[in-house]
């Protein structure tokens, strides 16, 4: 492929590194999602809000071809879904649904897991490989757990070593699926430390959120689905959360709020926020 874009400022214009346009998405024939339009720019944080079942990692899954568009487009760094020769740039940090499934391997091990895509076959490790390896554990804060089995680790050290292994196959977008979730106020806040000296370093990142908690200060953008259909895109004012938050659905007696730009009234009210 030599038309493949190589130029890594190729998008340092407004050139978006994920383009979604008129996108219908969904499972075995049945949409979830409709009429989608979504863009991630080089050197955005964008957080996608939304209520549970809204459609946020639908979304997310879309991107990465492992939920199917049936209308629309998709085009990442410039091609269309699907004639995208190169996987690894794009990372992916999947939703976690079994807290207690570990693998039985050290912190290095799982995050040089995230060099398999990018290792020709049946060859040992480079020292390429090894320097992403340790750089990638370094910059979410274990170092100094690379030899301690997964099993040992906290939750929120383990959402760690998973975005670690993504970073490990050095993506030029990261997307995460509520990598918060389920993770302790500790861990949460680490976690976000982590993610800050990454944005330092210009990391373009699309980040699914129930809220945006300790990442509120990264991100530069929010869009919020609902039933499927994108209700907000544009900055992370605070009445946008407390209309969209993961928890909107759940808080129609508080009323509604009304949303810049957008002419209509949410369901949820201003107190949306449990802490
Ligand atoms: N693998 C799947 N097959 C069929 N339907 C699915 C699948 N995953 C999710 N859905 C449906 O898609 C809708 C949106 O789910 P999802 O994208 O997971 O929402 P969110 O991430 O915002 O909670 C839900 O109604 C869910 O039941
Ligand atoms: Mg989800």
């Amino acid at each position: 492929m030599t038309d493949l874009p190589t130029d890594r400022t190729a998008g340092s214009g407004r050139d978006p590194l994920i383009e979604v346009r008129g996108a219908t998405i969904g499972y075995h024939g049945t949409p979830v999602l409709a009429a989608v339009d979504f863009t991630l720019s080089l050197g955005e944080v964008v957080a996608l809000v939304g209520a549970n079942g809204s459609g946020k990692s639908t979304l997310v899954r879309g991107l990465l071809g492992l939920a199917q568009v049936t209308a629309g487009t998709v085009e990442l760094f410039g091609q269309p879904l699907g004639r995208l020769p190169d996987r690894t740039r794009l990372g992916y940090v999947p939703q976690r649904h079994h807290p207690a499934g570990v693998v039985p391997c050290t912190v290095r091990e799982l995050v040089g897991t995230g060099r398999l895509p990018r290792m020709r076959r049946l060859r040992p490790t480079s020292a390429a490989d090894r320097r992403a390896v340790t750089a990638a554990m370094a910059a979410v804060g274990l170092a100094d757990q690379a030899g301690t089995p997964v099993a040992h680790l906290s939750g929120g050290q383990q959402r760690r070593a998973l975005i670690a292994r993504a970073l490990a196959g050095s993506p030029e977008v990261l997307v995460m699926d509520e990598p918060l979730a389920g993770v302790d106020q500790a861990s949460q806040e680490a976690l976000a430390e982590a993610l800050e000296g990454l944005v330092g370093r210009g990391a373009t990142l699309l980040i699914v959120l129930h809220e945006l908690g300790p990442l509120a200060p990264l991100v530069t953008r929010v869009v919020a689905l609902r039933q499927g259909s994108v209700v907000y895109d544009g900055p992370p004012l605070p009445e946008v959360h407390a209309a969209y938050g993961g928890d909107a659905e759940h808080h129609h007696e508080h009323g509604g709020v009304e949303l810049p730009g957008l002419g209509l009234r949410a369901p949820g009210g201003p107190n949306g926020d449990s802490d």
